[in-house]
């Protein structure tokens, strides 16, 4: 036998080899070991993950001349035929080239000739959406009464486009992709059998470009073994793929948050010129940071992956259409810098969340969080044109030299303070306004210096904070 294709090569024989549907699996086999066969199937779900697979097998178990626990033997001369694709009473059928009702019909009578060499005849209908819809009446009749000797296998991509009149008179299963993990344990078994050596982030890479098809996975290994000579590497793999390896991902997500620009921009480029898709470098960070979430020694805080996250969700939208989507990349991990000083301003909201009047200064992110997209900053209230001195006054105490103005509140104290000559004149006396012994003492003691203000100015940008009254206030 010449050179055969991996997918091929590796195509189980037994229920017991098909990796990820053992939902199927089990039940049918548990079907054909107590002679409950269903005369019609429907095997649905994504490409390469077993349903053609799974079809031979029961085709194969159903005319098995000594089937062991529901498996076939996989020597007898029935299952060497089916396995060869030369055992007349298995017959396959691409509903995508035979749509036509012509085609229907004669498969409604030669269903009614017995079975040629084996008990069962087995047909498997592929891509069984294709039909039309006058085919898909004519098949009705023979799936309402079909002979006993015949088993309908019919598989589809694409579940939605089947008649409810047909699915009603099937026994369905819908097969799932492969997990992730699954395709790598499987990759690094063919790997094994081919004394094949290979990195495993190779095998990832390998696994998550395939996206749970295994037939894919397989025709990758298949090329990357033909390409490298002896080891799969993971920089051959992630350059052949498209897809970046852990660490690149993880430097990157670094880069960003240390705001390395120069480190950035490098990587960036080289990806670039080396012909990666930033669409799938950004989906990859995101997807990398689901996994660093769930990892017990993430390389990571959790306020990191939460604003890592945050930011990238942000920005995929933006990337995908840009005409410069690097650039946008670029900046969108560029932002994650920030996060240093979202820390130093919730630290800096610790010591003003005790303060409680209506004036105090408060910045509120996470509750204006969810207001998006609408950027608001409420500016400070505007002095009132008139200035009506009752409102911030709350006892006037008039003694022989001076006048005790008790403000109400801090911001009356400011007020206060402000028209403090202006009082002076109408009392005709010196005015003495004592600073209020609330909280409001707490606010004024935490200055915001310029730089600490610039901060907080991009921090709210950038999460659409909203301020409310009474910022900023620096000390004066
Ligand atoms: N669940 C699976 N377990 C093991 N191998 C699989 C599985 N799914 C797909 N494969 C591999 O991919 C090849 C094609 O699978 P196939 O059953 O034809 O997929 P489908 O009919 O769902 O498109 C098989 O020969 C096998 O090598
Ligand atoms: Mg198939
Ligand atoms: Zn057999």
């Amino acid at each position: 036998m010449g050179y055969l294709a991996i997918p091929r090569k590796y195509r189980p024989s037994t229920f017991n080899q098909v990796i990820g549907q053992e939902h199927i699996t089990e039940t049918i086999k548990n079907a054909i070991k107590t002679g409950r066969v269903a005369h019609a199937y429907i095997f649905a779900g994504p490409r390469g993950v077993g349903k053609t697979t799974t079809a031979r097998i029961i085709a194969k178990a159903m005319n098995c001349e000594s089937p062991n626990n529901g498996e076939p033997c996989n020597s007898c001369l029935s299952c060497k035929g089916i396995n060869t694709g030369s055992f007349p009473d298995v017959i396959e059928i691409d509903a995508a080239s035979n749509r036509g009702i012509d085609q229907i019909r004669e498969l409604r009578e030669t269903v009614l000739y017995s079975p040629v060499q084996g008990k069962y005849k087995v047909y498997i209908i592929d891509e069984f959406h294709m039909l039309t819809k006058e085919a898909f009446n004519a098949l009705l009749k023979t799936l309402e009464e079909p002979p006993a000797h015949v088993v309908f296998i019919l598989a589809t991509t694409e579940l939605d486009k089947i008649p409810p009149t047909i699915l009603s008179r099937c026994q369905r299963f819908i097969f799932k992709k492969v997990s992730e993990k699954k395709v790598v344990e499987t990759l690094s078994d063919i790997c094994d059998k081919e004394s094949i050596n290979y990195e495993t982030e190779a095998l990832h890479l390998i696994s998550i470009a395939s996206e749970g098809c295994l037939r894919d996975a397989e025709s990758i290994l298949d090329q990357m073994i033909s390409l490298s000579e002896g080891v799969i590497k993971t920089e051959t793999v992630s350059k052949f793929l498209g897809v970046l390896g852990g660490k690149l991902l993880k430097e990157l997500l670094k880069n960003g948050f240390e705001g390395n620009r120069v480190k950035l921009h490098e990587t960036l480029s080289e990806l670039d010129s080396s012909g990666f898709n930033p669409s799938t470098v950004i989906r990859q960070l995101i997807k990398y940071i689901e996994k660093q979430f769930l990892s017990v020694d993430s390389d990571f805080s959790e306020e990191e992956m939460n604003v890592a996250f945050e930011i990238l969700t942000k920005n995929i939208r933006t990337i995908d259409a840009h005409p410069f989507p690097f650039t946008a990349l670029l900046f969108s991990l560029y932002k994650l810098s920030y996060y240093k000083d979202i820390k130093k301003l919730s630290e800096l909201m610790q010591s003003l969340k005790n303060i409680s009047f209506k004036d105090s200064t408060r910045i509120d992110i996470k509750k204006n969080e969810k207001k998006l997209p609408s950027i608001s900053k409420e500016k400070p209230p505007e002095k009132k044109e008139t200035f009506d001195l009752d409102n911030y006054i709350k006892k006037v105490e008039k003694q022989e030299k001076h006048v005790h103005i008790i403000p109400k509140n801090g911001i009356a104290y400011d007020r206060l303070i402000e028209r403090k000559a202006e009082l002076e004149k109408r009392f005709d006396k010196k005015v003495i306004i004592p600073e209020p012994k609330s909280s409001r003492k707490i606010a004024r003691d935490v200055k915001l210096d310029k730089d600490t203000e610039k901060k907080v100015d991009k921090v709210i940008s950038l999460f659409h904070a909203k301020i409310l009254p009474g910022y900023p206030r620096t000390e004066k």
